[in-house]
Order: structure tokens, then sequence, then C-alpha cells
């Protein structure tokens, strides 16, 4: 079993970009895997709780909950549009997740692992948190970043994840890959280095934050949101849930497989980096059980960091209607490389999806398509005259499906498009160099225009199954235009080449990727 998860999103406002590029790269690994044979779960979702979805529910006069419910909509249509195939859905409202925090709680309790106290200091309302010394900048203040902070006194539980440091520091150094990529591990590493070893207040009195779960040996406190969203991982996965309570049948301490979080480069330290390891290790989860941490970067726009205050939020559901699903989930996954930033360009997302899909793939479709109907009655003949040039397209295939698999094994989605897009220019250039409309025009011609039909025809069967995990439902269009019924229940392992039989019937090409026009006075 691959179990797969994305950070669940704050639904104190709308999904943006951001969130449509993790849930989508998700998507695409989850598919991509599907594709290896393995048996997949796919979980997202939403965190509901916390201090700003209480303010900005009582700024709208509505209960957090109805607050909450309506922003979570907004989420759920969005992944329906960008054609989401996920398993499993998380809220954190849900009672199953309730119970799950509520005995994960206990449990600690029980075994030490918590304790009360009353502590003065400096909070931050606006990230929840409260702060240090060490928070303070160079003039020794606390920056604008942590927003309005206020100095107060009061009781609360924390969790000891200074008793668990020392195993943290360890497990990190000999498990290189708990986080990857490498150099987003080396900011961890770097962070345990200097870190302060202070415990974790995990909880927040009622008088001051209602809309939490509620500490159930002490109803005064809620729990803190992260220690809360954080267990949403293995409580959506079935982890002390009982029978009936309708979540999968997981084996909750994932013996089935080590689980990949994909997340954010700003949730990694503290929260997935040394909160969750931490909390997971005092559970009782053994080192093999814990999770493996995939970071992506971040889109900016020209070189800033996307927020409401800059007004420069790009709508991904605006986006998905101006320029199609497929343009926007092409270009997602397309111009950035996993772990890294990259700017989010609308000229060059037109430019990619034009130049690859419309113009390139969506030209090799229509032309062998076209020229086995008019040519070959339509029957694909594999026993043409072959010479070296279709030797050389055979192995132009064999090393871009190596390249593509090496790619997506390692979340390199960019690489593993620009891959199938080698294999596609090579398509074209070789019916450029054999012009079966040429060869047509001598009968003599005809073994040979027949093997040079089949090789195009055969290439395009390969290229869209290895595009099925970023464009589902293109790859289906081309596979119903291929007439090859069950195109898209075939495996990476199945593609040899021979896929298309000798007199296969091709249907008719309709243009698979309509390419984007911009009207001069936009
Ligand atoms: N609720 C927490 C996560 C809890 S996970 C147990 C949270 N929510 S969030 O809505 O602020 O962010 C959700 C995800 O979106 C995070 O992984 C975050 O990194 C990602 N992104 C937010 N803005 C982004 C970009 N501009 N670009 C790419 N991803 C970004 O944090």
């Amino acid at each position: 079993m691959f179990f797969i998860t994305t950070a669940i999103d704050y639904t104190n406002g709308a999904p943006h970009i951001g969130h449509a590029y993790e849930k989508v790269l998700t998507d695409v690994i989850a598919r991509y895997r599907r594709l290896c044979g393995d048996e997949v779960f796919y979980l997202t979702g939403v965190d509901q709780h916390g201090q700003k979805v209480q303010q900005t529910a009582e700024k709208e006069g509505v209960h957090p909950a109805t607050f909450a419910k309506k922003k979570t909509k907004l989420f759920l249509n969005l992944w329906k549009k960008l054609g989401l195939r996920y398993d499993g859905w998380a809220e954190t409202t849900d009672d199953r997740h309730k119970a799950c925090v509520q005995a994960i709680l206990t449990d600690l309790q029980e075994r030490g692992e918590l304790y009360k106290k009353a502590y003065k200091g400096f909070y931050s309302v606006r990230q929840e948190q409260f702060l240090t010394d060490r928070d303070r900048n160079e003039s020794g203040e606390f920056g604008p970043e942590w927003g309005e902070v206020v100095e107060i006194e009061e009781e609360n539980w924390y969790f000891k994840l200074s008793a668990h440091a020392a195993w943290l520091k360890d497990y990190v150094a000999s498990n290189p890959d708990f986080v990857i990529p490498g150099f987003r591990r080396n900011e961890l590493v770097g962070a345990l280095a200097n870190s302060a070893e202070l415990d974790l207040c995990i909880s927040r009195p009622k008088e001051r934050l209602r809309w939490g779960i509620e500490f159930p040996f002490d109803p005064d406190f809620v729990t803190y949101v992260w220690f809360d969203a954080l267990i949403n991982y293995i409580s959506f996965a079935g982890y002390l849930a009982k029978d009936d309570a309708g979540l999968p049948d997981f084996d909750g301490t994932w013996k089935t497989g080590r689980p990949v979080h994909v997340i954010g480069k700003d949730i990694l330290v503290p929260a997935h980096g040394i909160y969750w390891p931490s909390m997971l290790h005092a559970i009782g989860f053994t080192d093999e059980q814990l999770p493996q941490i995939l970071v992506h970067g971040w889109w900016n726009i020209k070189g800033e960091k996307m927020s409401k205050s800059l007004g420069n939020v790009v709508d991904p559901d605006e986006l998905a209607d101006k320029f199609g699903v497929d343009a926007l989930r092409y270009y997602l996954v397309r111009d950035i490389t996993t772990g890294k930033d990259a700017d989010f360009d609308l000229d060059r997302l037109v430019m990619l999806y034009n130049q690859e899909l419309a113009n390139e793939l969506g030209n090799l479709c229509n032309r062998a398509l076209n020229m086995n109907a008019r040519y070959c009655g339509g029957a694909v003949k594999t026993g043409g005259e072959t010479n070296a040039d279709d030797i050389e397209l055979r192995k132009s295939l064999t090393t871009v499906t190596a390249d593509y698999r090496a790619a997506m094994d390692s979340y390199d989605i960019a690489e593993g498009l620009k891959a199938i897009n080698r294999h596609v220019t090579a398509c074209n250039a070789y019916a450029e160099r054999n012009k079966p409309w040429e060869l047509a025009k001598d009968p003599a011609n005809q073994p040979r225009l027949e093997s040079v039909l089949a090789h195009l025809v055969e290439s395009l069967a390969h290229c869209a199954l290895l595009l099925s995990p970023v464009l589902p439902e293109p790859a289906e269009r081309i596979a119903a235009q291929l007439r090859v019924d069950n195109l898209m229940d075939l495996q990476l392992d199945d593609l040899k080449w021979g896929i298309i039989p000798d007199g296969h019937q091709t249907g008719k090409p309709k243009p698979v990727f309509p390419k984007i026009v911009i009207e001069e006075s936009e």
C-alpha cells in the first residue's frame, strides 16, 4: 500500500494556487504509483480549527462550524474541478478524528508525556504561538511577521518535546531520506543543531479559544491547532478507529509501507520535521514506521510571496475557467522543480501548453490518425518495411520511458514531462524526414508507408499512457481516438513495443488540446 497525504488546508480563506499545486502534485504522484501497479491511498482534506477560523467567523457573525463548512465547500468544489482522485477526505471537525485526538491525549497523559504549568510570555495572535527571545529581530523587537503580540500569563498543557530531542537528532542523522529533497533536509538538520529543546504548548484555555478539540481530562482547554491537525495523517488512516468508523481498513501502524507526506517548505520546521516525528515517537511508533516528508517549494508572483495584503493571490478556480483544467494541471507541475520555488507566469502557462501540447502532441495525434485513415484505411500494419530510422525511433522511446520513470520515481514531474516531450518531438521530426504524404504518391512505397504510420501510432499510445498521471482526461481521449479501449488499464511494465496489434483499426482524430488564443485587448 502506498499511502500519500497532503497538508490539510486552513479554512479561514479560499483555496489559492499554492493549495492547488500541492494537491495536483500529489494527485500526479498517486496516479503515477497506480500506473506502477501499486495500491494507493491518497488522503487530503482541510484544517478547520484554530484562532483564525474563530476570528474570521466572528467578523462575519457566524458560528465557526458554519464558516468552516462554507469554506470547505470551496475546496471540495475546486478539487472536483481539477480532477483530483483522492481516496480519503480529512476534516478535523469529524467526530472520528476528534475521538482519535482525544484518545492520544489520554494515552500520552497516562504515560507521563504531558504536564500542566503556568507560563508568562509574549504571544503572537497571528501565529497562534508563544514567542521567545530567539524570535526577536536585530533591534530586539518582534517583527511585523508576528502580527499583534501581547503579553499573557496562563496555565497550559505541555507535551515533553524535549524528551525526544536526542532521539530525533539521531533519527534524522541516520535516516537521510526522512526528508526529501536533500537540500530541504539540510534545513531541518540546521534547525535541530540550533534548537533550544523546549517543550511544546499543546493547549489553549477555552476563555481565549473555543474553536478546537476539548481536552478529555481537562475540559477548560482545547487542543492547539497543530497538535490536532498533524494527527489527521493517522486518524483518517484508521488509527485507533472503531471497526464501524467507516475509515479504510488500515493497520494504523503503517505496516503496509512508509507513508509519504507532501507539504510546503514553510511547514517543515518545526511542525513536520520536529513536532510530528516526536509525537509519533511518543505515541509509540517505531523508527521504521515513521513517514517520509516530501517538501515542495512555493509559487511566487514576480519573485514576491503571494499574499492577501499584496493583492497578488492567484485564483485557481478562475484560471481553470479561463485556460482550462488541462493547461492549469500541466503548468502546475511542468514549470517548477519539486522542492524549489518558481514564479507563476501566465505567459509561460499559455506558451508551454500551446507549444508542448497543442502544437507538438496535438500535431502528432492529428497527423498519425489522419494519415493512417487516409493511406491505410485506418488499419495499422505492423509488418511493413522497417529501416534504421524506425530502430532509432524505438530507441528514443525506450530511453525516454526509462528517463520518465527515473524522474517520476524521484518526484521530479517536470523532468518526466520533458522526457515525454522529447519523444513527441522525435516522432514529429521522424514524420518530417520520412514524409508519409510523399510516400503515399507511389503504391510501391506502401510497405514503407505502413511502417512509418505504425511507428507513429504505437508511439502515440505509449505517450498517452505516460502522460495520464498529469492529464488523465486528455490521455483517455487519445486512447478513445486510437480505439485502444484498455489502454488506460495498462501498467507501466506492460509498455513494450507492440501494444497496437497488426490490423488494429484507429479512429478519427479530434483536437485533444485546442490552442489557447489570447485576445489582443487582454
Ligand atoms: N493547516 C496547515 C497545515 C496542517 S498539515 C497537518 C497549513 N495550511 S495552509 O493552508 O496555510 O497551507 C497548506 C499547504 O499549502 C502547505 O503545505 C503550504 O506550504 C502550501 N502553500 C501555501 N502557499 C503556497 C504557495 N504559494 N505555493 C505552494 N504551496 C503553498 O499550513
